[in-house]
Protein backbone atom coordinates (compact mmCIF):
# COMPACT_ATOMS: atom_id res chain seq x y z
CA UNK A 1 0.00 0.00 0.00
CA UNK A 2 1.89 2.95 -0.71
CA UNK A 3 0.29 6.30 1.61
CA UNK A 4 1.19 9.46 -0.71
CA UNK A 5 -2.39 10.39 -1.81
CA UNK A 6 -4.43 8.63 1.11
CA UNK A 7 -6.43 10.74 3.11
CA UNK A 8 -6.24 9.46 6.70
CA UNK A 9 -8.43 10.14 9.96
CA UNK A 10 -7.20 8.75 13.41
CA UNK A 11 -8.98 8.95 16.44
CA UNK A 12 -7.41 9.69 19.48
CA UNK A 13 -4.08 11.68 17.15
CA UNK A 14 -3.10 13.44 19.80
CA UNK A 15 -1.24 11.52 21.84
CA UNK A 16 0.22 8.39 22.59
CA UNK A 17 0.11 5.67 19.73
CA UNK A 18 -2.23 7.76 17.80
CA UNK A 19 0.15 10.55 17.06
CA UNK A 20 2.52 7.60 16.56
CA UNK A 21 0.76 6.27 13.91
CA UNK A 22 0.38 9.94 12.44
CA UNK A 23 4.17 10.35 12.95
CA UNK A 24 4.63 6.92 10.64
CA UNK A 25 2.22 7.71 8.19
CA UNK A 26 3.79 10.97 7.26
CA UNK A 27 6.95 9.19 7.42
CA UNK A 28 5.91 7.28 5.30
CA UNK A 29 4.75 10.27 2.69
CA UNK A 30 0.86 10.68 3.71
CA UNK A 31 0.04 14.27 3.07
CA UNK A 32 -3.11 14.20 4.09
CA UNK A 33 -4.62 13.44 7.36
CA UNK A 34 -6.73 14.29 10.41
CA UNK A 35 -6.74 14.08 14.11
CA UNK A 36 -9.79 13.93 16.28
CA UNK A 37 -9.82 14.48 20.05
CA UNK A 38 -11.08 16.58 22.86
CA UNK A 39 -8.89 19.04 23.43
CA UNK A 40 -8.56 21.49 20.65
CA UNK A 41 -4.72 22.77 22.13
CA UNK A 42 -3.30 19.42 22.25
CA UNK A 43 -4.52 18.75 18.48
CA UNK A 44 -3.30 21.99 17.44
CA UNK A 45 0.14 21.46 19.42
CA UNK A 46 0.56 18.05 17.51
CA UNK A 47 -0.83 19.01 13.78
CA UNK A 48 2.01 22.05 13.96
CA UNK A 49 5.11 19.46 14.62
CA UNK A 50 4.36 18.48 11.04
CA UNK A 51 4.96 20.88 8.54
CA UNK A 52 5.00 18.54 5.71
CA UNK A 53 1.47 17.63 6.07
CA UNK A 54 -1.97 19.24 5.94
CA UNK A 55 -3.50 18.23 9.42
CA UNK A 56 -7.57 18.87 10.06
CA UNK A 57 -7.65 19.04 13.37
CA UNK A 58 -11.06 18.05 14.25
CA UNK A 59 -12.18 18.60 17.94
CA UNK A 60 -14.56 16.19 19.23
CA UNK A 61 -15.48 13.23 21.59
CA UNK A 62 -16.20 9.89 19.72
CA UNK A 63 -19.24 9.46 22.35
CA UNK A 64 -21.15 12.42 21.38
CA UNK A 65 -23.16 11.20 18.23
CA UNK A 66 -23.62 15.26 17.08
CA UNK A 67 -19.44 15.80 17.41
CA UNK A 68 -19.26 12.24 14.80
CA UNK A 69 -21.78 14.02 12.55
CA UNK A 70 -19.93 17.40 12.45
CA UNK A 71 -16.38 15.54 12.16
CA UNK A 72 -17.82 13.42 9.05
CA UNK A 73 -19.56 16.13 7.34
CA UNK A 74 -15.88 17.99 7.39
CA UNK A 75 -14.22 15.40 6.03
CA UNK A 76 -16.80 14.42 3.07
CA UNK A 77 -16.76 18.53 2.18
CA UNK A 78 -13.05 18.63 2.64
CA UNK A 79 -11.97 15.62 1.26
CA UNK A 80 -15.36 13.40 -0.10
CA UNK A 81 -13.50 9.89 0.06
CA UNK A 82 -11.97 8.57 3.08
CA UNK A 83 -8.94 5.75 2.75
CA UNK A 84 -8.37 5.05 5.98
CA UNK A 85 -10.28 5.20 9.35
CA UNK A 86 -7.97 4.72 12.74
CA UNK A 87 -9.84 4.06 15.60
CA UNK A 88 -7.89 4.39 17.87
CA UNK A 89 -9.52 7.22 20.73
CA UNK A 90 -9.36 5.15 24.31
CA UNK A 91 -9.80 5.71 27.72
CA UNK A 92 -9.52 2.97 30.60
CA UNK A 93 -10.30 2.67 34.29
CA UNK A 94 -9.10 -0.10 36.49
CA UNK A 95 -10.37 -1.84 39.51
CA UNK A 96 -12.81 -3.84 40.84
CA UNK A 97 -15.82 -3.87 39.27
CA UNK A 98 -18.12 -3.39 42.47
CA UNK A 99 -15.57 -0.36 42.77
CA UNK A 100 -16.43 0.69 39.48
CA UNK A 101 -18.39 4.25 39.27
CA UNK A 102 -21.55 4.09 36.59
CA UNK A 103 -19.69 7.07 34.79
CA UNK A 104 -16.95 5.11 34.44
CA UNK A 105 -18.37 1.68 32.79
CA UNK A 106 -20.43 3.97 30.66
CA UNK A 107 -17.47 6.46 29.36
CA UNK A 108 -15.55 3.25 28.46
CA UNK A 109 -18.03 1.85 26.77
CA UNK A 110 -19.31 4.60 24.75
CA UNK A 111 -15.44 5.75 24.14
CA UNK A 112 -14.32 2.65 23.14
CA UNK A 113 -17.17 0.75 21.61
CA UNK A 114 -19.85 2.50 20.83
CA UNK A 115 -17.72 5.83 19.30
CA UNK A 116 -16.00 3.07 17.02
CA UNK A 117 -19.12 1.26 15.68
CA UNK A 118 -20.81 5.20 15.10
CA UNK A 119 -17.94 6.75 13.02
CA UNK A 120 -17.42 3.91 11.53
CA UNK A 121 -20.98 3.56 10.24
CA UNK A 122 -20.70 7.18 9.30
CA UNK A 123 -17.43 7.20 7.47
CA UNK A 124 -18.38 4.07 5.35
CA UNK A 125 -19.88 6.38 2.81
CA UNK A 126 -16.34 7.96 2.10
CA UNK A 127 -14.17 4.74 2.99
CA UNK A 128 -16.33 2.77 0.27
CA UNK A 129 -15.30 5.35 -2.46
CA UNK A 130 -11.81 4.51 -1.51
CA UNK A 131 -9.95 2.89 -4.21
CA UNK A 132 -7.63 1.23 -1.73
CA UNK A 133 -8.20 1.83 2.04
CA UNK A 134 -8.42 0.19 5.48
CA UNK A 135 -9.98 0.51 8.42
CA UNK A 136 -7.94 -0.40 11.92
CA UNK A 137 -9.26 -1.01 14.78
CA UNK A 138 -7.11 -0.77 17.80
CA UNK A 139 -7.70 -3.53 20.14
CA UNK A 140 -5.69 -4.56 22.92
CA UNK A 141 -3.73 -7.55 24.34
CA UNK A 142 -6.58 -7.94 27.22
CA UNK A 143 -9.20 -7.72 23.93
CA UNK A 144 -8.37 -11.65 23.75
CA UNK A 145 -6.91 -12.15 27.54
CA UNK A 146 -9.22 -10.76 29.61
CA UNK A 147 -7.11 -9.73 33.47
CA UNK A 148 -9.10 -9.09 36.76
CA UNK A 149 -9.48 -5.65 37.38
CA UNK A 150 -10.46 -5.11 33.73
CA UNK A 151 -13.60 -6.15 33.02
CA UNK A 152 -15.16 -3.03 31.77
CA UNK A 153 -12.26 -2.38 29.75
CA UNK A 154 -11.29 -6.17 28.30
CA UNK A 155 -15.49 -6.35 27.53
CA UNK A 156 -14.69 -3.17 25.37
CA UNK A 157 -11.55 -4.39 23.61
CA UNK A 158 -13.16 -7.60 22.87
CA UNK A 159 -15.49 -5.63 21.12
CA UNK A 160 -12.97 -3.91 18.88
CA UNK A 161 -11.91 -6.84 18.37
CA UNK A 162 -15.15 -8.90 16.89
CA UNK A 163 -16.64 -5.95 15.06
CA UNK A 164 -13.40 -5.90 13.21
CA UNK A 165 -13.65 -9.58 12.19
CA UNK A 166 -17.39 -9.07 11.37
CA UNK A 167 -16.38 -5.71 9.87
CA UNK A 168 -14.09 -7.16 7.15
CA UNK A 169 -16.39 -10.03 6.37
CA UNK A 170 -19.39 -7.82 5.72
CA UNK A 171 -16.60 -5.49 3.52
CA UNK A 172 -14.85 -8.47 1.43
CA UNK A 173 -16.28 -6.68 -1.31
CA UNK A 174 -14.77 -3.25 -1.39
CA UNK A 175 -11.52 -2.56 -1.48
CA UNK A 176 -10.93 -1.61 2.18
CA UNK A 177 -8.51 -3.69 4.47
CA UNK A 178 -9.56 -4.62 7.89
CA UNK A 179 -7.10 -4.97 10.74
CA UNK A 180 -6.98 -4.67 14.09
CA UNK A 181 -3.70 -3.86 16.56
CA UNK A 182 -3.24 -5.03 19.71
CA UNK A 183 -0.74 -3.08 21.49
CA UNK A 184 0.39 -4.84 24.94
CA UNK A 185 1.45 -2.37 27.89
CA UNK A 186 3.15 0.88 25.98
CA UNK A 187 4.73 3.79 27.21
CA UNK A 188 2.08 6.43 26.31
CA UNK A 189 -0.08 9.00 28.83
CA UNK A 190 -2.72 6.52 29.17
CA UNK A 191 -0.16 4.20 30.96
CA UNK A 192 1.53 7.07 33.67
CA UNK A 193 -0.70 5.25 36.61
CA UNK A 194 -0.23 1.86 35.74
CA UNK A 195 2.89 0.84 37.55
CA UNK A 196 4.36 -1.16 34.44
CA UNK A 197 8.33 -1.33 33.64
CA UNK A 198 9.49 -2.40 30.12
CA UNK A 199 7.08 -0.94 28.25
CA UNK A 200 6.96 -0.81 24.32
CA UNK A 201 7.58 2.41 22.51
CA UNK A 202 4.40 3.46 20.95
CA UNK A 203 6.76 4.54 17.64
CA UNK A 204 7.88 1.17 17.43
CA UNK A 205 3.92 -0.21 17.84
CA UNK A 206 3.44 2.79 14.83
CA UNK A 207 5.93 1.47 12.64
CA UNK A 208 4.96 -2.26 12.77
CA UNK A 209 1.41 -1.76 12.77
CA UNK A 210 2.38 0.12 9.64
CA UNK A 211 4.47 -2.14 8.45
CA UNK A 212 1.51 -4.91 9.20
CA UNK A 213 -0.94 -3.25 6.97
CA UNK A 214 1.34 -2.98 4.32
CA UNK A 215 2.43 -6.53 4.10
CA UNK A 216 -1.70 -7.40 4.48
CA UNK A 217 -2.06 -8.50 7.89
CA UNK A 218 -5.63 -8.92 9.69
CA UNK A 219 -4.20 -9.08 13.08
CA UNK A 220 -1.00 -7.60 14.61
CA UNK A 221 -0.24 -8.57 18.08
CA UNK A 222 2.07 -7.28 20.34
CA UNK A 223 3.76 -9.15 23.31
CA UNK A 224 6.27 -11.85 21.49
CA UNK A 225 5.80 -15.28 21.75
CA UNK A 226 4.79 -15.45 24.96
CA UNK A 227 1.94 -13.39 24.13
CA UNK A 228 0.73 -15.79 21.24
CA UNK A 229 1.57 -18.98 23.53
CA UNK A 230 -1.11 -17.18 25.92
CA UNK A 231 -3.59 -16.34 23.37
CA UNK A 232 -3.86 -20.20 22.31
CA UNK A 233 -4.31 -21.23 25.74
CA UNK A 234 -6.88 -18.96 26.91
CA UNK A 235 -8.95 -20.22 24.10
CA UNK A 236 -8.27 -23.94 24.27
CA UNK A 237 -7.47 -24.13 28.16
CA UNK A 238 -9.06 -20.75 30.27
CA UNK A 239 -8.72 -22.33 32.87
CA UNK A 240 -4.48 -22.46 32.73
CA UNK A 241 -5.19 -18.91 32.02
CA UNK A 242 -7.06 -18.60 35.41
CA UNK A 243 -4.46 -20.36 37.41
CA UNK A 244 -2.29 -17.98 36.17
CA UNK A 245 -3.92 -14.68 37.06
CA UNK A 246 -4.93 -16.13 40.84
CA UNK A 247 -0.92 -16.64 41.55
CA UNK A 248 -0.82 -12.85 40.32
CA UNK A 249 -3.70 -11.78 42.04
CA UNK A 250 -2.46 -9.45 44.31
CA UNK A 251 0.53 -7.97 41.95
CA UNK A 252 -2.20 -7.38 39.94
CA UNK A 253 -4.41 -5.63 42.31
CA UNK A 254 -2.09 -4.13 43.20
CA UNK A 255 -0.41 -2.76 40.29
CA UNK A 256 -3.35 -1.71 38.47
CA UNK A 257 -5.37 0.41 41.83
CA UNK A 258 -4.15 3.81 40.34
CA UNK A 259 -4.52 3.03 37.05
CA UNK A 260 -7.19 5.47 35.23
CA UNK A 261 -7.48 7.61 32.14
CA UNK A 262 -10.49 8.91 31.30
N1 LIG B 1 -0.88 2.42 26.04
C1 LIG B 1 -1.13 1.13 26.18
O1 LIG B 1 -0.46 0.42 26.96
C2 LIG B 1 -2.23 0.48 25.39
C3 LIG B 1 -2.28 -0.92 25.38
C4 LIG B 1 -3.29 -1.55 24.65
C5 LIG B 1 -4.20 -0.80 23.94
N2 LIG B 1 -4.13 0.57 23.97
C6 LIG B 1 -5.14 1.32 23.22
O2 LIG B 1 -4.48 2.18 22.33
C7 LIG B 1 -5.29 3.32 22.06
C8 LIG B 1 -4.48 4.59 22.26
O3 LIG B 1 -4.07 4.62 23.63
P1 LIG B 1 -2.85 5.49 24.14
O4 LIG B 1 -2.12 4.67 25.10
O5 LIG B 1 -2.15 6.12 22.99
O6 LIG B 1 -3.65 6.58 24.99
P2 LIG B 1 -3.41 8.15 25.24
O7 LIG B 1 -1.99 8.50 25.12
O8 LIG B 1 -4.13 8.43 26.52
O9 LIG B 1 -4.20 8.83 24.03
C9 LIG B 1 -5.57 8.70 23.91
C10 LIG B 1 -6.03 9.59 22.76
O10 LIG B 1 -7.44 9.41 22.60
C11 LIG B 1 -8.08 10.68 22.68
N3 LIG B 1 -9.40 10.48 23.27
C12 LIG B 1 -9.70 9.91 24.47
N4 LIG B 1 -11.02 9.93 24.66
C13 LIG B 1 -11.58 10.52 23.58
C14 LIG B 1 -12.89 10.84 23.20
N5 LIG B 1 -13.93 10.58 24.00
N6 LIG B 1 -13.11 11.42 21.99
C15 LIG B 1 -12.06 11.71 21.19
N7 LIG B 1 -10.79 11.44 21.49
C16 LIG B 1 -10.55 10.86 22.68
C17 LIG B 1 -7.15 11.52 23.55
O11 LIG B 1 -7.30 12.92 23.34
P3 LIG B 1 -8.23 13.82 24.32
O12 LIG B 1 -7.94 13.37 25.73
O13 LIG B 1 -7.84 15.22 24.02
O14 LIG B 1 -9.63 13.51 23.92
C18 LIG B 1 -5.80 11.06 23.03
O15 LIG B 1 -5.49 11.71 21.81
C19 LIG B 1 -6.49 3.21 23.00
O16 LIG B 1 -7.59 2.69 22.31
C20 LIG B 1 -6.02 2.21 24.05
O17 LIG B 1 -7.08 1.52 24.65
C21 LIG B 1 -3.16 1.21 24.67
Amino acid sequence: MEFQDKHILITGGSSGIGKALLAEFIERGCRNLAIVGRDQEKLEAVAGEYRDAEILTLQGDVAQVEDLNRIVTVLSEKWGVLDILVNNAGVVSAGLLENMSDEDIISQVNINVTGVLLLTRKCLPLLQKSKGGALIGVSSGLGYIANPFYSVYAATKAAVRQFSDAMRRELHQYPIHVMTIYPTATDTPMMTNAAVDNMDDPAMVARESIDGLVMGKINVIFGGEQRLDDIRTNFLDPLKMDEKSISRYEELKERTAKHRAM
